[in-house]
């Protein structure tokens, strides 16, 4: 073995952690951060603290990117400069936690980087301090790098210093911020409401966490604050906000989390215009004052009817068109079987019309109707408007008078393709609406730089639930009807439109509230139509009802994502890049283990008899 080769042997042994010698931080304070040093600062002597990125050995010289959350700077191990830096920085390893001190210099001609915000200057060492060493890390902490997301749950604390997340992050705190300080200046305050609690309906399953001392008996984490922050108002806060953590056992997606952030807010003496106001001036604020971007209030507003028959969807993406278009009428009258049995049947028959689409291959258009099965269509008919006539499976059931209605009404053009949906509403709009969404983003109509914003309103009160054989809640129970609308809830239910709102963002919904029920005798009405008799109101929901009689003000608000939010603000594409940590699709922590067993002590304490019999 060469001279050499036992130098870096020995060397190498040296860095394995647990036999580097660490030093301490001493007397010494950082400087600076390792994204500010540039020309100006070009001579001073600077202590910069960080992690090593990359080392670099170039004939003699050690580069090593120092990286802290601020950014990079280059720092460089001259021997002709100081010999013992040198030697000490051999040791050196990605991910080591270091202390340079060193004098600000200007790269040579050539070597600066553009890239960097310090790219003009690097940092040539004087002294050098390790102050840990690390193992090597399962991935490059680097935002290119490909890495299975599983490992990188594993190692969050690791991942977290790629500048993405970590930028995400900000931008979350910057918004919660910036929330909090657009609700203060208005008067609103915020109030903590308990997290161990009774159930507060929102639609989804419970965590229940059982009581101890009361055996036997279980809370549950709140899927929002919204009867505490009702009862707020029966206090006469008047406006009250927080940002808080819910929990939602529900089937997870990629804009959905067990536990997620709203900012809850209420206020009162409030109508629907009133609140619009207030957060189109804070959603004005926050993409204004954290993208650069001015968006122009009174965002749209939609009836949920239209949204409905328009775009198949409560949330329409209002990017780009491609809207359903309503053909039941027209073609009742045809001799297409598939359609004329749909109709019979209470269904329905839409049509969504595609400029230039006979471009469509065979193979694309088998893939679209693959696609509307996932959402329970049985089939979808399509036309293919050509020069020499319409090219279909169903043409030759569409006579002269029918074709000429539906061009008049659709405003068919050749070259167009159209793809119909034949079936009961619910399974049209589903299937039509999620297609629409899928042909903006294949075809390209969607352009990612715009922000539109829709106010969906008038939600239906009440939709009848097949599987429990009433009618549920679309929003919650305490949402209130229209007045005009009240006068059908006994008879018609499905009729009464209600006084719920959504905020949707490109076809997300980030926000939903609504002007709540603040008369005692009207929520029990609400209750009678949910079938929610009076023993079981009075059970679940006693409290309520009672504080409703003592004086409760006109009052109405509303609740938004934090997590879509950001996520729409920072484009990821999942609300996991914008949480610290996350949960995976099957709500389990894959750093920590959660959930995990628990001792059989503390099920035995719990009484939670039946899971510590199965295990003991
Ligand atoms: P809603 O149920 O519409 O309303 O919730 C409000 C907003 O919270 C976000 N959200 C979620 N985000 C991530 N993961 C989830 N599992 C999840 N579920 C909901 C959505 C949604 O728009 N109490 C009412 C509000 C009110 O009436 O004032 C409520 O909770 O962005
Ligand atoms: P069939 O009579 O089942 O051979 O279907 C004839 C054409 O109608 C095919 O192109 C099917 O894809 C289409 N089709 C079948 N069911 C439906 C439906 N529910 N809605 C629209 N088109 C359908």
């Amino acid at each position: 073995m060469s001279e050499l080769e036992q130098q870096q042997e020995s060397r190498q042994e040296a860095c394995t952690p647990g036999s580097i010698a660490l030093d301490s931080l001493g007397d010494w304070a950082r400087t600076h951060d390792c994204n500010t040093l540039n020309a100006q600062e070009v001579g001073q002597t600077v202590i910069l603290m960080g992690w090593v990125q990359r080392r670099r050995d170039h004939g003699g010289l050690i580069f090593v990117d120092l990286r802290d959350r601020e950014g990079l700077t280059q720092v460089v191990f001259d021997p002709q400069f100081d010999a013992a830096a040198h030697e000490h920085a051999h040791c050196l390893r990605s991910e080591f936690v270091i202390a340079v001190r060193g004098k600000v210099r200007l790269r040579p001609d050539g070597m600066t980087n553009p890239k960097l915000r310090t790219g003009e200057i690097e940092v040539i060492v004087s002294e050098l301090k390790v102050l840990n060493s690390s193992k090597t890390p399962p991935f490059q902490i680097e935002d290119e790098v490909d890495v299975n997301e599983n490992v990188r749950l594993k190692f969050r604390y690791l991942d977290l210093r790629r500048p993405g997340l970590y930028a995400n992050l900000l931008l979350r705190h910057r918004t919660a911020q910036l929330t909090r300080g657009y609700f203060n200046e208005r008067g609103f305050i915020e109030v903590e409401t308990p997290v161990l609690t009774r159930s507060t309906p929102e639609g989804a399953r419970d965590y229940l966490v059982p009581s101890r001392v009361n055996p036997g008996r279980f809370y549950a984490l709140p899927q929002s604050p919204q009867l505490f922050k009702q009862l707020l108002m029966v206090s006469g806060f008047e406006r009250y906000y927080q940002i808080v953590k819910c929990f939602r056992d529900e089937d997870l997606r990629a804009d959905r989390q067990p536990e997620f952030t709203q900012i809850d807010l209420e206020m009162s003496f409030i109508r629907e215009e009133g609140i619009y106001e207030l957060i189109e001036g804070w959603v004005v604020k926050v993409f204004r004052e954290l993208l650069g971007r001015e968006l122009t209030p009174p965002f749209p507003q939609m009836p949920y009817s239209q949204a409905m028959e328009q775009y198949g969807s409560d949330r329409p993406d209002t990017r780009f068109g491609l809207p359903l278009v309503n053909l039941t009428d027209i073609v009742s009258s045809s001799e297409f079987r598939v359609f004329r049995q749909a109709i019979e049947r209470g269904g329905m028959v839409k049509a969504i019309r595609i400029p230039g689409g006979v471009s469509l291959s065979r193979k694309e258009l088998d893939d679209l109707i693959d696609y509307v099965k996932i959402f329970g269509a049985q089939g979808m008919a399509w036309i293919k408007v050509q020069s020499d006539g319409w090219q279909s499976p169903i043409a030759k059931f569409l006579q002269e008078d029918v074709r000429g209605r539906m061009i008049e009404r659709m405003g068919i053009e050749e070259g167009d393709c159209l793809l119909f949906v034949a079936d009961q509403p619910k399974v049209v709009n589903d299937s039509l609406g999620n297609l629409r969404v899928r042909l903006g983003q294949q075809l390209k109509l969607v352009d990612p730089s715009h922000y539109n914003f829709l106010w969906v309103t008038h939600f239906p009160l009440l939709e009848w639930d097949h599987e429990e054989k009433r009618y549920t809640s679309v929003h919650h129970p305490f949402t209130a009807p229209l007045e005009e609308d009240l006068e059908f809830l006994e008879e018609r239910p499905e009729r009464v439109r209600s006084r719920a709102y959504d905020l949707v963002l490109n076809g997300i919904e980030v926000g939903g509230g609504s002007i709540r029920i603040h008369r005692q005798d009207v929520q029990q009405r609400i209750f009678n139509a949910l079938g929610i008799g009076p023993d079981e109101a009075r059970e679940k929901f006693g409290f309520l009802l009672e504080a409703l009689q003592f004086g409760a003000p006109p009052h109405g608000g509303i609740a938004f994502g934090l997590d879509r939010l950001t996520m729409l603000l920072s484009g990821s594409s999942s609300i996991r890049d914008v949480i610290a940590f996350p949960k995976t699709q099957k709500a389990t922590c894959l750093m920590t283990g959660a959930p995990s067993e628990p001792d059989i002590r503390q099920l035995l304490e719990l009484c939670v008899k039946v899971e510590a019999e199965r295990r003991s």
